[in-house]
């Protein structure tokens, strides 16, 4: 059983020692990592008004809006990719927060709902659930015109799971999504149409690493040619297994790249990933072969406080950044801000 009371807490209490304890915050620079690419133009597309607002997941809608899930509240948002206009799509009752958010047939996503509180760090194992936004053939009602943007159900509860994270699609024809456990170390698989749910992955590479503050191990996941990346964030680890058509293991679980604190991640279809690395301020670009380089923030940066996910567009020129603005470990120890999306234009 894992103690979320002293863990999830500790990690705030311990994190500016725990800047010493990972050797990799011990540079006069503010990355460890070379940037390869230091041209690249960033920018914000949207920000929050309030500080405490906590970006949680990305998903790109085919129209190339943006849709984010937050952390501090149960609400997933629309953005306008060329105008950063924001809308709420839908907020959700009897939950806290959003996390996980994919795909699953055209404009219809999957979103993890549950609880969680942003002040203790402290899931509700129990709580959490997969629901349902379709935005085909959606037909508001006039008083529902301003708040609701995308028909909503319920897929499922997974009342065994402690606290679901990341998510990603798995094969259409399947129907299946795989989700992060992230204190109980596995990724469930779930059939969006008949609710059925299973463990798919199990490996230690995914649990969280033991005499760590914050029992947070496997946490992104991304489908990309038969291989379910991940990433194991107390393990500072990212890798990946090869799965056949029931996601059931086939190859080893293969780390990939370690030593920095990886959160939610894109994988291109060469399997060049971007990771959000939260605490660390920063996105970096790992290479098939686990060569890490800087994209854009830094440790000391306020370019990106807390950036906890990321999306490449379709053509792969864009990558966009959600952020929680630093709360988990604000820039220096002191600068905070708004959850933000960012824009990187990569090329
Ligand atoms: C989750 O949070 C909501 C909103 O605060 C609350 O109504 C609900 O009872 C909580 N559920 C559980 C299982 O704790
Ligand atoms: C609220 O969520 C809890 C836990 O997921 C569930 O048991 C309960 O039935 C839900 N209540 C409502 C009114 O939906
Ligand atoms: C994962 O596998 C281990 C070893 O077989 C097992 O002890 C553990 O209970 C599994 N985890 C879950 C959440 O079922
Ligand atoms: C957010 O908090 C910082 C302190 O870290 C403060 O300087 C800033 O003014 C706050 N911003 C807003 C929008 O409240």
């Amino acid at each position: 059983m894992m103690h979320f009371h002293t863990t999830w807490i500790g990690l705030l209490a311990t994190l500016p020692s725990a800047l010493g304890f990972w050797p990799i915050y011990y540079t006069k620079s503010s990355s460890p990592y070379r940037n390869d690419a230091p041209t690249v133009q960033v920018e914000t597309l949207f920000q929050f008004p309030n500080n405490g607002s906590w970006i949680d997941n990305l998903a790109l809608r085919s129209d190339g809006s943006i849709l984010l899930t937050r952390l501090d509240t149960p609400e997933v948002w629309s953005i306008d990719a060329t105008t950063g206009h924001a809308t709420l799509v839908h907020s959700f009752a009897n939950a806290t927060s959003c996390f996980g958010i994919s795909e699953i047939d055209d404009d219809v996503f999957a979103v993890v709902v549950g609880n969680f509180s942003t002040k203790t760090y402290k899931p509700t194992p129990g709580s959490f659930t997969v629901q349902q936004l379709d935005f085909n053939n959606f037909q508001a009602t006039a008083d529902e015109q301003e708040t609701q943007k995308a028909s909503v159900s319920h897929i499922a509860a997974l009342p065994e799971a402690q606290a679901l994270n990341g998510m990603t699609s798995f094969t259409k024809e399947s129907h299946l999504v795989l989700i992060a456990d992230s204190p109980n170390g596995v990724a469930w698989k779930l059939n969006t149409q008949t609710g059925e749910y299973s463990i798919a992955l199990n490996d230690t590479s995914m649990l969280p690493a033991e005499g760590q503050p914050l029992p947070l191990g496997v946490n992104g996941l991304k489908m990309v040619d038969n291989y379910i990346y991940y990433s194991s964030t107390t393990r500072m680890q990212f890798g990946r297994v090869k799965v056949d058509q029931d996601a059931t293991p086939v190859s080893d679980y293969q780390i990939i790249a370690s030593g920095f604190l990886p959160d939610n991640m894109d994988v291109a279809s060469d399997g060049t990933a971007y990771i959000a690395t939260d605490p660390q301020n920063s996105v970096v670009r790992i290479t098939p072969f686990g060569q890490i380089s800087l994209v854009a923030g830094g440790q000391l940066s306020t370019q990106m406080p807390g950036p906890t996910s990321c999306r490449l567009s379709a053509d792969g020129k864009t990558l966009y950044v959600g952020t929680s603005g630093g709360q988990v470990a604000p820039v220096l120890g002191k600068f905070m801000e708004p959850g933000k999306v960012v824009k990187i234009t990569l090329e």
